[in-house]
């Protein structure tokens, strides 16, 4: 499932407002609005138009709420993590995940990266993604680990779903390295490397009372 086809499966129908985090070219945005719901888009590198705002999450003074928030590839780059999460939280009852967890990118994931790139280039084309991914993870040391993601996002959010997936296919250019990663990652020869995760807010101390008292 792509990731378009991901949100919109784990987003209430519309009408909704939802707030994309990290819109980046604005993509998920536009088939969010195609698809009927109020989207409010923000990055600091958010194009021109009337569903996004180039500000960051810290920035953003729209008191909301939103019926859910949604981020893709973004809170492993977003620090400090926790207040940023904790204002999420405020904003709105669901949170729906897309996520990397760089810290699984291993020797051999690594191997076959290169091997996909070296193919790609060998027939002309543009392989995509860093050419060099000693040298990305020198530049990116600071990324957060996927351990420390979902510890903030359990933190603020009952988590609904954590899927693990295929994610190195998404640097590449050519659509075939999909499935020749995903089949890999089932089979447990690659590990996987990116996440997808979807939590609500937690049932209030009260409603949890009332329930219990229900059973009781
Ligand atoms: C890897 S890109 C992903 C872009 C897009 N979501 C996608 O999947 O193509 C990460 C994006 O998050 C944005 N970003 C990072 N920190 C942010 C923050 N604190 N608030 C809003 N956006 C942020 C960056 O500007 C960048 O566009």
């Amino acid at each position: 499932m792509d990731v378009n086809a991901f949100v919109l499966a784990q987003l209430p129908p519309p009408p909704a407002r939802v707030l994309e985090v990290g819109c980046g070219g604005g993509e998920l945005a536009q088939a969010l609005d195609a698809a009927g719901y109020d989207v409010l888009a923000i990055d600091p590198r958010a194009p021109a138009g009337a569903l996004f705002r180039t500000v960051t999450l810290e920035e953003l003074e729209e008191p909301g709420p939103f019926d859910a928030a949604v981020a893709v590839r973004v809170l492993h780059h977003v620090d400090p993590l926790g207040p940023a999460v904790a204002k999420l939280a405020r904003l709105a009852p669901l949170l729906v995940l897309d996520e990397f967890a760089p810290e699984r990118l291993d020797a051999v994931a690594q191997d076959w990266y290169d091997g996909q790139r070296r193919v790609l280039a060998a027939t002309g084309a543009d392989p995509g993604g860093p050419e060099d991914l000693d040298e990305w993870r020198a530049a990116h040391s600071d990324l957060h680990p996927s351990a420390v993601v979902l510890a903030a996002v359990r933190a603020a959010f009952e988590e609904r779903l954590l899927t693990w997936e295929p994610y190195l296919y998404r640097w590449l250019t050519d659509p075939a390295s999909e499935s020749h990663e995903r089949a890999l990652v089932e089979t447990g020869a690659l590990p996987a490397l990116g996440y997808r995760w979807a939590g609500t807010a937690p049932a209030s101390g009260c409603a949890r009372g009332t329930r219990a008292g229900r059973r009781a």
